[in-house]
């Protein structure tokens, strides 16, 4: 049931892998935090935590692509925006509804298409572009 990070998922960039995995985990706790009927208050310090590192990771991300003259970087910066929103309109749901079985699968799907789609997709190629061009 848990996101799981494997060797699939590696970009080559050992310090945006280890980002990966650590947002991985913190996608989990909130993820347990949910399935288990936490309060309100709980459920929301999960997501917090979450959103804290999302947007630490994506602006160093987004500085590394920038740094680098990353071609594709406004495509990435679009999927990151896109997922920020998705974040806060997670809190509004639920805020206004709380947590329920359907809503927990729902968001559980979500991220882990989201995530492992934008790594496979994006994130890999980044990695591939920064080995070539780092000499
Ligand atoms: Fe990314």
């Amino acid at each position: 049931m848990n996101l799981n990070w494997d060797n699939n998922l590696a970009t080559g960039i050992v310090n945006i892998d280890n980002q990966h995995k650590e947002l991985f985990d913190r996608i989990n706790k909130l993820l347990i935090a949910m399935k288990e009927g936490k309060g309100k208050d709980e459920v929301i310090g999960t997501l917090n935590f979450l959103e804290d590192y999302v947007i630490k990771h994506f602006t160093e991300e987004e500085e590394i692509q920038k740094k680098n003259n990353y071609p594709k970087y406004s495509i990435q910066h679009k999927q990151h925006e896109e997922f920020k929103d998705e974040l806060k309109e997670l809190r509004r749901t639920f805020e206004n509804n709380g947590t329920y079985a359907l809503f927990v699968i729902k968001v559980q799907n979500r991220m882990s298409t989201w995530w492992k789609s934008h790594i496979r997709d994006l994130d890999k190629d980044l990695g591939k572009f920064l080995i070539e061009n780092s000499k």
